[in-house]
């Protein structure tokens, strides 16, 4: 049975003007735009983790807030079981936002300091209407409460968030997503605030939810390890572009494009006696507002040639089934190399191993601490 895709992405574009002073701007006569993201599709089905990953500033939060509509698209089309909500207003909008929820990075800031757990857990039943009475809305705050287990509820409800550590906000950001039973979320680095000792309780608990609900979730990470540890695919954007998308194993062990590839063998290892260096991309990020013609990745990559991929955009190709590349030399690039194999395997290993540990560690164990810190240290873009 074919499974029930339920966003599907096409040709999605969000350009941001850029302010710029009155005399430059007569100056140069034309307005410049940051391309935050430019011309993405993917689609994300029922039950599913689907993760971006990719450098800091690629336009993973931009794709998050444009499909659950916190912001506009520029162009393009976002359907939702079908639907095309890209460009929904008013009650429409209204109904389609019941359906989505999004995770924020920072619980501190996405939770008013003012607002109980219960008036924070309860705004969105006000906002959609549901619920009668305020019996009735406790009663679904608490069951969303004890679902993102802070258990018993009633201890929770009328606290405040300074009265919560990390771990405890972001449970009750996950019970306000969850109050009004969303059909999709959008995690965006739901963990990277958090003290590590807390994350994997936190990535455990999305992935229960996931199991217990069947909700999909678009998961925004830039840590490769925990984009391996909760999804089942994986899409790698490059300045606002998505390069290559697929199934998390075949990115991770058969990655295609010089991107991925760049990305994996520059996955830190985490042993600080361990000779081996990390492996830097080389050159820097360009702007998002002059993207370089042709492949974006062309200034970057060890593969490119010239007169092709500093001229033309490269094609999608599709390399094996679901596994998708955008590079002129997608099928071509040659296998790597035993060594660049063999970091890559390393790194990935090492990595993993790490992220175990971690998961298994305390906070009050000083061997454990060290751990903790050194995967903080090394694990990020
Ligand atoms: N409201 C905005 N106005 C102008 N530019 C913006 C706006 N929001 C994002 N951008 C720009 O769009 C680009 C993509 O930003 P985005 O926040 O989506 O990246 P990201 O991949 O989430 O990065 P990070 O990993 O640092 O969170 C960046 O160049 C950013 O500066
Ligand atoms: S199209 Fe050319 S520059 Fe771009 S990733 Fe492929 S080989 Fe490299
Ligand atoms: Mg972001």
């Amino acid at each position: 049975m074919p499974e029930k895709v339920v966003i599907n992405v096409k040709n999605l574009k969000k350009y941001f003007p850029v302010r710029m002073g009155l005399m430059s701007s007569l100056a140069k006569g034309e307005k410049k735009f940051v391309h935050a993201v430019d011309n993405v599709s993917f689609d994300i089905k029922q039950g599913e983790v689907y993760s971006l990953v990719g450098e800091s500033g690629c336009g993973k939060t931009t794709t998050g807030r444009l499909l659950t509509r916190l912001e506009d698209p520029t162009s393009g089309h976002i359907y939702f079981h079908k639907k095309d909500i890209a460009n929904l207003k008013g009650k429409e909008l209204k109904a389609f936002r019941r359906n989505v929820q999004m995770i924020f990075q920072d619980p501190y800031e996405s939770l008013n300091p003012r607002l109980t757990v219960f008036a924070t857990v309860a705004e969105p039943l006000i906002v959609h209407h549901v619920g009668d009475t305020i019996d009735e809305r406790e009663d679904l705050a608490a069951k969303a409460l004890e679902a993102a287990e802070l258990k018993p509820a009633s201890e929770y409800l009328h606290r405040y968030p300074h009265e919560l550590s990390g771990g405890q906000r972001q449970r009750v950001a996950i019970a306000r997503a969850l109050v009004l039973r969303p059909e999709f979320i959008v995690a965006d680095e739901p963990v990277s605030m958090l003290d590590v000792s807390i994350r994997s309780g936190i990535l455990n608990l999305l992935l229960e939810l996931r199991e217990k609900y069947g909700i999909p979730y678009l998961f925004i990470t830039h840590d490769l390890s925990v984009a391996r540890y909760m999804s089942d695919r994986i899409g790698v954007m490059y300045l606002g572009t998505l390069v290559e998308t697929g199934d998390t194993e075949k990115i991770i062990n058969n990655p295609h494009h010089p991107y991925t590839r760049a990305l994996l063998s520059s996955v830190p290892v985490p042993d600080p006696y361990y000779k081996r260096q990390r492996k830097k991309i080389k050159g820097d990020l360009p702007s998002p507002i002059d993207v370089p013609k042709g492949c974006r990745f062309h200034p970057r990559c060890i593969f490119a040639k010239k007169g092709i991929c500093d001229a033309k955009d490269p094609p999608i190709i599709e390399v094996e089934s679901g596994h998708i590349v955008k590079c002129h030399f997608a099928k071509d690039i040659p296998a790597m190399d035993e060594t660049a194999e063999e970091t890559l395997e390393e790194n990935m290993e090492l990595g993993d191993e790490l992220l175990r540990e971690v998961m298994r560690s305390s906070p009050s164990d000083e061997e454990s601490m060290e751990k903790i810190e050194q995967y903080e240290h090394e694990t990020s873009f």
